[in-house]
């Protein structure tokens, strides 16, 4: 088999160093993959003592109470904090804090240390203040809930940068202003829950781009304005509020192109 593989030019000893060669190769490969996963954990680790610090800062800037139910919350690894769950490589995943009862704002939270973060839950406390623009670095978030708190202020338009997002829910807030058309571009929405806030301006044409959603909570806000045909596009919708609004117009024939509607109230 050897020899009918070697040409009649080569020596035995050309073979010896294609030998040698192939079994440099191989334990150079094997070194390089275990070199290159041990950097990739070492990754991991600085990012999460970064998150770690991230959330261990926001701690401090809570009231007494909230940094009492935070107890949990010390030293460097956050997989074991109240309320944080990591993935499996020991990168924060999810944060789910809700109903804790803490109280403070979301200033102190550098979201720019924590685009790890696949879902974050803050619903039912006591946070107040605005919500911070820098929130759009959380690019792998797929669930935002921040229901049941004293936010105020404007949606930042950066949120319109959290492109896997398929829950977002504000409800209820203090927050007014305008939806920014931004939102429009959160093209992987199932659920949108805007309701019980202060919202005003007319219902956003290019909520009618989220093709995916399956309920529209707009309820309880101060939108204005006539229904847009837009929302005719919704074809997976199936519930639709926009009641207690200042809502004008017809209610226009495109609303009947929602073939998989089943809820729909707009009084
Ligand atoms: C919070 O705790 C610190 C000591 O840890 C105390 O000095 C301060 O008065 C407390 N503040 C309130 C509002 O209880
Ligand atoms: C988040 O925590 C609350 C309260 O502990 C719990 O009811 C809820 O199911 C949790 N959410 C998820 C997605 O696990
Ligand atoms: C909010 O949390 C409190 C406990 O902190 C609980 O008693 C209450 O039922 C919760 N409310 C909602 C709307 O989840
Ligand atoms: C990310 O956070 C940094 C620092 O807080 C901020 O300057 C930047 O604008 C944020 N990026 C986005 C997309 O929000
Ligand atoms: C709600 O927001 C308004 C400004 O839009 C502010 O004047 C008011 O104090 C806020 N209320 C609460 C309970 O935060
Ligand atoms: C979103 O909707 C607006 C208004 O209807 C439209 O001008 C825009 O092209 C849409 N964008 C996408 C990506 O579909
Ligand atoms: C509702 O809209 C009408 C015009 O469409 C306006 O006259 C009225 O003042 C609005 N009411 C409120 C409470 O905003």
């Amino acid at each position: 088999m050897v020899s009918s593989f070697l040409s009649s030019t080569q020596s035995p000893l050309d073979v010896f160093f294609f030998s040698l060669f192939l079994v440099g190769t191989t334990s150079f490969h094997g070194a390089g993959v275990s070199a290159s996963f041990t950097s990739f954990s070492t990754i991991h680790m600085t990012k999460n003592k970064d998150g770690a610090k991230a959330l261990l800062n926001w701690k401090s800037t809570l009231d007494n109470h909230s940094r009492s139910l935070l107890s949990s919350w010390h030293d460097d690894n956050p997989c074991s904090f109240t309320g944080v769950a990591c993935d499996d490589f020991g990168a924060i995943a999810h944060l789910n804090l809700s109903c804790l009862g803490l109280r403070g704002t979301l200033d102190g939270l550098d979201f720019s240390r924590l685009t790890s973060v696949v879902s974050f839950e803050l619903t039912n406390n006591s946070i107040y203040g605005f919500i911070p623009s820098s929130i759009g670095n959380l690019s792998k978030l797929n669930s935002l809930d921040l229901c049941f708190n004293e936010l105020s202020g404007y949606i930042p338009p950066s949120l319109g940068m959290l492109k896997s997002l398929h829950y977002f829910k504000l409800c209820p807030n203090n927050l007014s202003g305008h939806i920014p058309r931004e939102i429009g571009q959160l093209d992987s929405l199932l659920g949108l829950d805007f309701s019980m806030n202060k919202f005003i301006g007319p219902i956003l044409i290019s909520l009618g781009n989220l093709s995916s959603l399956i309920y529209l909570y707009l309820w309880k806000n101060q939108l204005s304005g006539p229904i847009p045909a837009s929302l005719g596009k919704l074809g997976n919708l199936i519930e639709l509020s926009i009641s207690r609004n200042n809502i004008s117009g017809y209610i226009l024939r495109e609303i009947g192109d929602l073939r998989n509607l089943k809820i729909l109230y707009i009084w």
